[in-house]
């Protein structure tokens, strides 16, 4: 790891640490297990997914979003859970055989390896409406919960997140342009990206600049983030990714290496790296973090 990304690592361990800790908190309040409604089963493994060592880098853009904006990040845990639960759901579906078809993820095999495709779907299935709920029931006031609620939906539905993990499996095996990668990238994976900033930037009552330069920072970073999951499935290893690489090519998915070269790809994601800089300027020193972990996303190795 370049000394940049440990030192941002080391610098957001608290955040992280406090995210883990919500989400423990969140899971074993919300979906309690013998003796309610709730099967074991199922419980087991939604907590095994959801609890599985990722980055949390979603929730960290809620949290680094709301202090950028003058906000207590504490106040923001909500959201950032339910940005999470979102996130995880949409990995467990996406890594089923009809879907991506894989067997590793975050280093331990993947929920349906370990449990069984029905109680993977069903895992998957129950944590959207626990995103939901936790907004509505733990953010206040309820008109901010209720915006923060209908962003989420926005971002998690059939115009981004679903549509876009749609049109990518059309898209195996297709010779499709720039453009139409684009489209899919910017929904598949930068509008979770993009709505966790702005849920951070309500809970802090940003005003309306403030809101639009996160939804541009957000924007920037969310392709550039998809950029280097394309570039580190192609040049990574399985021991520093925690998952399977090679896949994309193995599936003739639309990716930035396939169409723009290893070079051309690393390029694009820099650019769009200093743009999300520039944009979150006007902020100040408050939004130094964000633009820390924007290196972050390109530098990474996992
Ligand atoms: C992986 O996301 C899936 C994509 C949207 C590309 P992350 O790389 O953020 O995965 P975790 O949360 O750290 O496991
Ligand atoms: C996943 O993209 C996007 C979502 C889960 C919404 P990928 O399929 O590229 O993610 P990985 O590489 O399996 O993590
Ligand atoms: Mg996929
Ligand atoms: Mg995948
Ligand atoms: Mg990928």
């Amino acid at each position: 790891m370049t000394d940049l990304a440990e030192d941002f690592r080391r610098t957001t361990a608290p955040y992280r640490r406090a995210v883990d800790e919500a989400l423990d908190r969140y899971t074993s309040s919300f979906i309690r297990g013998n003796g309610s409604e709730v099967p074991e089963r199922l419980r087991a493994a939604i907590r095994y997914s959801l609890l599985a060592p990722g980055k949390r880098l979603r929730p960290l853009l809620v949290l680094l979003a709301t202090e950028a904006c003058g906000g207590e990040w504490r106040r923001a845990m909500p959201a950032a859970c339910a940005v999470e639960m979102i996130h995880a759901y949409s990995l467990i579906h996406d890594d089923l055989p009809a879907m991506d078809d894989d067997a590793l993820r975050r280093g331990r095999p993947t929920c349906h390896i370990e449990f069984d495709e029905a109680t993977a779907i069903l895992a998957g299935d129950a944590l959207i409406p626990l995103a939901f709920e936790l907004l509505a029931s733990e953010l206040t006031p309820p008109e901010m919960a209720a915006a923060c609620c209908l962003d989420l939906a926005r971002a998690a539905g059939c115009r981004s997140l679903v549509g876009g993990q749609m049109d990518d499996l059309l898209a195996e095996g297709q010779a499709r342009s720039l453009e139409d990668l684009e489209h899919i990238h910017r929904r598949k994976t930068g509008a979770l990206l993009r709505v966790s900033l702005r849920l951070g930037g309500r809970v802090a009552g940003a005003g309306l600049d403030e809101l639009a330069a996160l939804d541009h920072y957000g924007t920037s970073l969310g392709l550039a983030f998809q950029i280097t999951d394309d570039l580190l499935d192609c040049c990574g290893t399985r021991a520093e990714l925690g998952k399977e690489p090679h896949k994309d090519a193995a599936h003739g998915k639309l990716t930035y290496p396939r169409l723009l070269g290893i070079e051309g790809s690393r390029r694009r994601a820099a650019v769009l790296v200093e743009e999300a800089c520039r944009v979150v300027e006007p902020l100040g020193d408050r939004a130094e973090l964000l633009r820390r972990l924007a290196r972050f996303v390109v530098q990474r190795n996992h």
